[in-house]
């Protein structure tokens, strides 16, 4: 097994969002480094990225259930409903996109800071919404958040880290999301009964959100941001007592030296080498798992699975607390992915996961086609569903994020993340601007059926395209992709 991969990848040492230096395989090793460290200083670092993260997946998941109450409150309509899901998604695309520009202009730490704030107040306004439009609109303003945090959680924390640890922190970073998932329907679960519950639903997210604004003002500029500000010196001191109390020989004059040779490396490369030539099968994969990680239907899942359950005849609160299964069960299943990513390898997982959610999706479409399994066989939908999150999870669901992470040379690497998560949150704001009215359109069924075709379609291009990644350098790779094929 390939330990430590940044003696073998040089080139991909210091960089920006979710720079893995040795995969999300990792993991373990990185809770392990984290222990064995004695700087308290990268442990609540590592904490505060991991409120970033919790917050993303908290408000794509915390929706689910509030939206049950809502839509009688508020008077929310099928176009209304989606709307209240998706205008957060719009504004997670317009945040990812302005936060890389401020994580230059005013430092990774500050646009964090402001994140937690603008969370506070879109999370309030949520909370005391009057109408649909003021639901709507401060659910965009959340979006803002939660996009920047998407992007600057890990480009902070990847920029922090010692080299040896970097890579855990795109798992650490889809756990955190995923308990955040969890977190909001454990929320739900408290609250349904209570007075206003979609208002607390909504209204709790102040907390963690606040946490990341105070949290922010107590850790350092990252050494990348400062050397940018070309304050050397600066740098140096944040690196140095980043590393004081680590255990391990720290090289603080070497990573200064990497710094500079992946800004240089940056500078000289464009967006729109990407597009051309050599390096463009490598764009098509990273969009292709982008696109396909969303059009599968998994936020369906994520915003709608209260929906859907108590569309099999279930009351309003026994879906709330079914929805918590699905919450643990992809939980558990990243965990398992994540132990197993390094040792089975990405591709075998991606194929086995696709192929576990197609067939999840087409007894979803068979349930609702048909009238005497929905009288007798209410758990067969709930089974389906967790059958389909846990493909999901060992998956795609961290697989893509880890993919494009690895694929692309240092120079266009944070360039090509960037489209490739932009991509991501606009194929995610598609499909959940769509789900309710396709199932008027086509029906429940037929929806389903139409992720079941887009399954085998992703399939097929995962099984030709994507390449294994683990335990490989970035030049073989990037051999296997460019050459010319047969
Ligand atoms: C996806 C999210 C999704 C989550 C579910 C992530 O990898 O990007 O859109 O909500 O997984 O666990």
């Amino acid at each position: 097994m390939n330990d430590n991969p940044s003696e073998h990848r040089p080139e991909q040492r210091q960089g920006r969002p979710q720079e893995p230096d040795q995969g999300g395989a990792s993991i373990t090793s990185f809770f392990h480094e984290l222990r064995q460290t004695n700087s308290g200083v990268l442990l609540r670092i590592s904490a505060i990225a991991a409120i970033g993260g919790l917050l993303f997946g908290y408000d794509t998941g915390v929706i689910s259930g509030a939206l049950l109450y809502i839509k009688d409150d508020l008077h929310a309509g099928t176009q209304a409903q989606q709307w209240i899901v998706s205008t957060l998604l719009l504004g997670a695309i317009l945040g990812a996109v302005l936060s890389g520009y401020l994580a230059d202009r005013i430092s990774r730490k500050y646009t964090k800071v402001i994140s937690g704030i603008v969370y506070v107040i879109g999370a309030l306004g949520c909370a005391f919404a009057v109408n649909v439009p003021m639901l709507i609109g401060f659910r965009f303003v959340l979006g803002l958040s939660v996009g920047t945090a998407s992007f600057v959680a890990p480009l902070y924390i990847s920029e922090v880290s010692p080299p040896r640890i970097r890579g855990g922190l795109v798992s650490f970073n889809q756990l955190a999301i995923t308990s955040g998932i969890l977190l909001s329907y454990l929320v739900n679960f408290a609250f349904k009964d209570a007075a206003n519950n979609w208002r607390w639903m909504l209204g709790v997210a102040v907390i963690p959100g606040a946490a990341l604004a105070i949290g922010m003002l107590t850790v350092p500029h990252t050494p990348r941001w400062l050397m940018e500000q070309h304050r050397e010196d600066d740098a140096r001191g944040v690196l140095q007592k980043l590393r004081e109390g680590d255990g391990k020989d720290s090289d603080v004059d070497g990573e200064i030296d990497e710094i500079k040779d992946a800004a240089k490396s940056e500078r000289s490369s464009k967006l729109g080498d990407l597009f051309h030539g050599r390096l463009r099968p490598l764009l098509w994969i990273g969009l292709g798992l982008a696109i396909f990680q969303q059009f599968v239907g998994i936020n369906t899942v994520i915003y709608y699975a209260p929906t859907i359950l108590a569309d099999t005849g279930l009351t309003k609160s026994a879906s709330i607390t079914q929805t918590v299964f699905v919450g643990v069960t992809n939980v558990v299943f990243t965990v398992v992915a994540v132990l197993l990513l390094d040792r089975v390898g990405r591709r075998k997982l991606l194929l086995t996961g696709t192929v576990g959610l197609t067939i999840a999706l087409a007894v979803l479409g068979v349930y609702f086609t048909s009238r005497t399994l929905q009288q007798q066989a209410g758990w067969l939908a709930l089974v389906a569903l967790l059958v389909y999150i846990a493909s999901f999870a060992i998956g795609l669901g961290p697989v893509f994020w880890l993919m494009i992470s690895e694929i692309y040379p240092t120079g266009v690497r944070s360039k090509a993340m960037s489209v490739a998560t932009v991509a991501n949150w606009a194929a995610n704001f598609v499909v959940a601007v769509t789900f309710l009215s396709l199932g008027q359109a086509i029906t429940r069924q037929g929806t389903f059926f139409l992720y079941t075709g887009i399954g085998v379609v992703a399939f097929l291009f995962f099984l030709s395209r994507v390449p294994e990644t683990s335990n490989r350098s970035l030049e073989d790779i990037q051999q296997e992709l460019t050459a010319p094929r047969s």
